[in-house]
């Protein structure tokens, strides 16, 4: 059952707008409480009057109308939902959402939202093929939006293959799927470490490494998409903070040991952190000025290892503990080691030579690695390593409960 979720359905402009209606009534059967923005375009295959009368409530079209501003702002629209419906979502709706614009009511409600978001892409099979709407499909899924379908079959344009909306009733199953997912985690803490760390050498520089954090970002949102209390315990990155996560900044891998120990205790540990090995013995404290005393040696000492200190705990290390290990050779030799000599449960293990492109970049294709197996996942986005990953940790720990 759905009783008592809050579904915001976008209905974009493509042919089949007409199944979002059936959408609506079995949603509404379920127990969701549906609020929907029709698109200017959407209003061309739908009536804003027959989707009112299945949601029962006001539908909204006009960002910059008076009465739905003051009815309810686009921000307060998405604020409200538990969960966005794009349905279906056109590849001009795709393309808007993938690069951020918000020149409409439904784009500026999927811009503003901090919600997850649920496309059922339908168009013309050409469109979906076009090399734009899928680099359009593969940005939203890095972002952390799911997808269902499209479908093969007849389309309404005459041609055949991929470019059907999914079905109502699969739409239906995929938001029920979403929220039982997301009970998974629930009553349960994870602690997220990512990003690198800036060890000073004085007041203006540093020591630092190519990682971005996207994994690590992507990861602290998929437990907290599965109900878990989530510590993101973050080094400098240019990313904002995924939706409903405890966000903790730090800078150096003495802050983040520090941030760490306070997010205790934690059910699972997961340190995806490029924390720096080494840091300058003494900073100074005012800029290092050049020609005065020849070059200046960098007196490095080591860090204190975070992943290492959580698995080592006496009491109350989390009861999983997951690190990775970023290799540019014999990745999963390397990683085997790694694992049993920082003591963590499971190594995530990856290659990141700079041919692999894997640093910065959005895909990662990893090595799941414990005491007593290897799994090797396909190429994937960063975006869905995280999920696979968290529902992975979801059914070790509820293994572990019962
Ligand atoms: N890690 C950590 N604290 C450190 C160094 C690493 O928590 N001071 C964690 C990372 O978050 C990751 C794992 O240890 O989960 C492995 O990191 P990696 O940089 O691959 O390994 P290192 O221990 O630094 O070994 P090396 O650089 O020699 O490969």
């Amino acid at each position: 059952m759905l009783t008592g979720k809050r579904i915001l359905l976008v209905i974009g402009g493509g042919i089949a707008a007409y199944k979002s209606l059936e959408l609506i009534r079995r949603l509404a059967q379920r127990g969701a409480k549906v609020r929907a923005i029709v698109t200017k375009a959407g209003t061309e295959f739908v009536t804003p009057l027959s989707v009112a009368s299945l949601s029962g409530d006001k539908v909204y079209q006009d960002l910059f109308s008076l009465t739905d501003e003051a009815d309810m702002g686009h921000i307060q629209l998405s604020r409200d939902a538990d969960l966005l419906v794009v349905a279906p979502a056109t590849a001009d709706l795709m393309a808007k959402m993938a690069s951020g614009r918000a020149d409409d009511l439904a784009s500026t409600a999927l811009l503003a939202t901090d919600k997850p978001v649920l496309i059922a892409p339908a168009m013309n099979v050409r469109m979906w093929l076009h090399a734009a709407t899928q680099r359009n499909l593969a940005q939203l899924k890095a972002d952390g939006v799911t997808t269902i379908g499209p479908n093969d079959g007849d389309m309404a344009c005459g041609e055949f293959g991929p470019g059907r909306m999914a079905e109502p009733a699969e739409i239906l199953a995929s938001v029920e799927a979403h929220f039982s997912r997301s009970q998974e985690l629930k009553g349960l803490h994870a602690l997220v470490t990512a990003g690198p760390t800036h060890e000073p050498i004085d007041p203006v520089r540093y020591i630092a490494n190519r990682s971005s954090g996207k994994q690590g970002y992507a990861i602290a949102g998929a437990l907290a998409d599965l109900g878990a209390t989530t510590t993101l315990v973050s080094g400098p990155t240019n990313l904002a903070a995924p939706r409903g996560v405890k966000f903790v900044k730090v800078e150096t891998a003495h802050q983040m040991l520090a941030a760490c120990e306070s997010a205790l205790p934690a059910d699972v540990a997961v340190c995806a952190a490029a924390v720096a090995d080494w840091r300058v013995d003494h900073a100074a404290n005012q800029k290092i000025k050049k020609g005065a005393g020849g070059l200046p040696a960098l007196n490095l000492v080591e860090n204190p290892d975070i992943l290492a200190t959580l698995s080592s705990r006496a009491s109350g290390r989390p009861r999983l503990v997951v690190g990775f290990a970023a290799e540019t050779e014999k990745v999963i030799e390397h990683a085997k080691a790694k694992r049993a000599k920082k003591g963590c449960d499971w190594i995530v293990a990856n290659d990141v030579s700079p041919e692999t492109g894997v640093m910065g970049g959005d895909d990662n294709t990893v090595h799941i690695i414990s005491a007593s197996t290897t799994d090797t996942w396909p190429k994937l986005a960063k975006g869905e390593v995280a999920h696979r990953l968290a529902a992975k940790i979801a059914a070790h720990l509820k293994g572990a409960r019962a």
